[in-house]
């Protein structure tokens, strides 16, 4: 039983003991009626952690890992995780960076040493994803949930070097680390669960006028083919190279991330239909959310490229949502219990539909 559930118990224990007390006293009035309202609190707290229990598929054998979890909102989704006793694998490309986000992590909240392990892992290189999968396997025999949360984002230039960067870190790195631990989810009742950590930005009301990104989506969902939607990026790679990107009605600012959130949409979709008749016991529901505007590194590069004043003007016309907010949004996505799992959507963080 995780922390919280067991000072929710002994709660309700030192209530209960407290009721006896006034019952022996019933015979006040006082007393009475406050024997009558305790003990409908208890009820309700007992109730509360029954129902708790009861949609609590995990367990601290329950395996997640979190890609770029070193900072941000992905060392904020380990953590949640953790605390709700899920084992989890924070992962970071650079490990002593990553040792001490976990480290930290546990300074402040000693309760979640058992529970935090780190792994390295660069979604851009195929050996640290394959040393990763080595790891799962070896450790914890298999893996229960992948939060795909590692992403970049520049600001500064629409130079070539800057959209092979971040395709390959977004979309590529996103779809490496996928298949690689596909075959490592584990087959359970509750169903093995992955979750995309996408933005808004990618969603296809901002693509309306590329005809030909439109056209390959349909081919995408109809084939039920990953490969169409790595050759979708590769042309998009191509276009930026031929510095064709404009007339090929890719995105006209956000540069290469947004195209690399709505590539990531894309290969949600398709990974979905895919998974879509998995049999009973062998369920893996896949979902992309949007987690809100964070105050994170991933915006840093705004600030060099318009400078501090004027970053802090645009941001003051933002609504940004708190990191931990946005960390429970999509760790409650992970753990949503089993009669509410949703599968092959795009939700804000709410948890609320919305448009591919
Ligand atoms: N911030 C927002 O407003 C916002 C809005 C919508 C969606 N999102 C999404 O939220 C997610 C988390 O972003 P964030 O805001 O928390 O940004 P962040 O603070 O910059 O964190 C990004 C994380 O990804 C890691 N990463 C980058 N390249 C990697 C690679 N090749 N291999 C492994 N890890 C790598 C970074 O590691 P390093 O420290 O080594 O760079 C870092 O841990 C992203 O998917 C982002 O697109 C963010």
């Amino acid at each position: 039983m995780d922390t919280q559930r067991q000072l929710q118990l002994n709660r309700i224990t030192k209530l209960t003991t407290k009721s006896h007390c006034l019952e022996s006293r019933s015979h006040s009035h006082t007393a009475s009626s406050e024997l009558q309202i305790l003990t409908r609190f208890i009820i309700n707290m007992a109730r509360a952690l029954l129902f708790d229990m009861a949609a609590r598929w995990w367990s601290e054998k329950t395996v997640a890992v979190v890609t770029g979890s070193n900072k941000g909102l992905g060392q904020a989704i380990a953590r949640e995780l953790a605390r709700n006793g899920v084992t989890v694998v924070s992962t970071a490309r650079d490990t002593a960076r990553g040792l001490a986000a976990v480290d930290s992590a546990v300074k402040e909240e000693p309760q979640l040493k058992e529970f935090l392990h780190f792994h390295q892992l660069d979604v851009t290189a195929d050996q640290s994803v394959a040393e990763l999968a080595s790891y799962l396997q070896d450790t914890f025999g298999g893996v229960d949930i992948l939060i795909n949360n590692a992403a970049m984002q520049k600001f500064q230039s629409e130079v070539y070097e800057d959209a092979v960067d971040t395709i390959e870190t977004n979309y590529f790195g996103t779809t490496r680390v996928t298949e690689k631990l596909l075959p490592l989810l584990r087959a359970s009742p509750f169903g093995a669960r992955i979750v995309m950590v996408s933005s808004q930005v990618g969603q296809m009301e901002n693509f309306e006028q590329n005809e030909y990104l439109k056209a390959k989506i349909q081919e995408a969902l109809e084939y039920k083919d990953e490969k169409i939607v790595d050759a979708i990026a590769r042309k998009y790679l191509e276009d930026v190279k031929a510095g064709r990107e404009k007339e090929e009605n890719w995105a006209k600012n956000l540069f290469q991330y947004r195209e690399s959130k709505v590539f990531m949409n894309i290969y949600t979709r398709v990974l979905a239909a895919q998974l879509a008749s998995r049999p009973e016991g062998h369920k893996i529901y896949v979902n992309a959310i949007c987690p809100g505007a964070m105050k994170t590194d991933l915006l840093s590069s705004f600030k060099d490229k318009v400078g501090a004043a004027k970053a802090e003007e645009l941001s003051a016309t933002v609504r940004w949502t708190p990191i931990e907010k946005s960390a429970t949004a999509v760790t409650s996505l992970a753990l949503l219990p089993v009669n509410e799992c949703l599968h092959g959507k795009f939700l804000a963080r709410d948890l609320e539909d919305r448009p591919w």
